[in-house]
């Protein structure tokens, strides 16, 4: 029996893959490659080059392998764009899924893990902020992956099908091996764009907003290692194995970072002073997100084991360093 990894080209999925290799699972990756790199596609897992939206494709897929559990990572995930074209992230994300789901249902796959986010919760009420929290996303992004995770509670109840909603914090970091890392096209994320200083493609970083209430005034976020996120994936999948019942976990290392000490810790790792200019906020930040992933420990036996800042970014700076374009050749 294989585990089907879709979106296992992107940059959790990839990871997630080389994870589920190391374990001796046989792995079946579906991705479009639309934002995912055929660069990153583990070596021994089946790869198909296909759309979740495509009925047909999918049904072929689960026909032709002996398909025990699915991670779903298939989604468009950029706040930004999600807020001028949601349109695309309702088809990709919520219509994609809703295929999936009748694929899923109608070969009785009835396992499936899913990569969800910290933006289900919108603007935090608590912090650290527990999975029991209220949900109200302030995205389109955040609100389509919430309206994911209800489509396999309803679907779940109807046909018996059970799920894990794992919500990621901030994934950072890249493989030990320094073979695959993080390679989004336009890069929005903080640690990669600070990264690009070293490496002589741009010359500062921006720091969106300093008048956060917040001790140095810059906003405050979790920074989980991606191989940590991947091993949180494996341990669902034996959550939902051993006959566990449906549940959604937060991924975090419950330890916040402000963007100032981002930028701190990624000059002392590469010894480059990487000027930084202050501009304003960034629409929809909010300002403290920290996980409280008591749950996922407890539950999930899931211990994260890259809780240090320095050697999280040094992972980054391996990969960066020898990948400057990417997976660009
Ligand atoms: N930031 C900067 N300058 C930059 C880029 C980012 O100051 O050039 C700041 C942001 O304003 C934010 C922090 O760095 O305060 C982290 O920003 P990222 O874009 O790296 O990450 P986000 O916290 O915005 O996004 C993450 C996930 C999303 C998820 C979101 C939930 O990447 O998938 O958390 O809020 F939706």
């Amino acid at each position: 029996m294989a585990i089907l990894v879709l979106g296992g080209a992107g940059y959790i999925g990839s990871h997630t893959v080389y994870e589920l290799i190391d374990y001796g699972e046989q792995v079946v990756i579906v991705d479009n490659l639309e934002t995912g790199h055929i660069e990153a596609v583990h070596p021994k897992a089946k790869f198909y080059q296909g759309d979740i939206r495509n009925r047909a494709f999918m049904d072929r897929v689960f026909e032709e392998n002996k398909i025990d559990a699915v991670i779903h990572f298939a989604a468009n995930s950029l706040v930004g764009e999600s807020m001028t074209n949601p349109l695309k992230y309702y088809d990709n994300n919520l219509c994609g899924t809703k295929v999936l789901l009748e694929s899923m249902v109608a070969h009785r796959i009835d396992k499936i893990v899913f990569s969800s986010t910290a933006a289900t919760y919108g603007e935090p009420e608590n912090i650290p902020i527990l999975e029991t929290d209220k949900t109200n996303p302030t995205n389109c992004y955040g609100e389509t992956k919430l309206s994911m995770e209800k489509m396999f509670k309803w679907t779940g109840k109807a046909h018996g099908l059970r799920y894990v909603s794992l919500r990621y914090f901030n994934a950072c970091g890249a493989h030990e091996s320094g073979q695959i890392g993080e390679a989004h096209a336009p890069e929005t994320h903080l640690i990669p764009l600070i990264l690009q200083v070293p490496n002589g493609i741009r010359e500062s970083i921006t720091i969106f907003g300093d008048d956060y209430p917040t001790p140095d005034g810059t906003c405050i976020r979790d920074y989980i290692h991606v191989t940590d996120l991947a091993m949180a994936h494996i341990q669902a999948v034996q959550y939902l194995r051993a006959g566990n019942t449906s549940n959604i976990f937060n991924l975090g290392n419950g330890v916040g970072f402000s963007v100032k000490e981002v930028i701190e810790t990624a000059r002392a790792v590469t010894g480059h002073p990487i000027p930084a200019v202050i501009e304003g906020r960034r629409a929809g930040d909010p300002a403290r997100l920290i996980a409280s992933s008591e749950k996922a420990r407890q539950v999930l036996g899931w211990n994260p084991q890259h809780d240090d800042l320095s050697k999280i970014i040094a992972s980054a700076w391996k990969w960066h360093k020898g990948h400057p374009d990417g997976f660009a050749k």
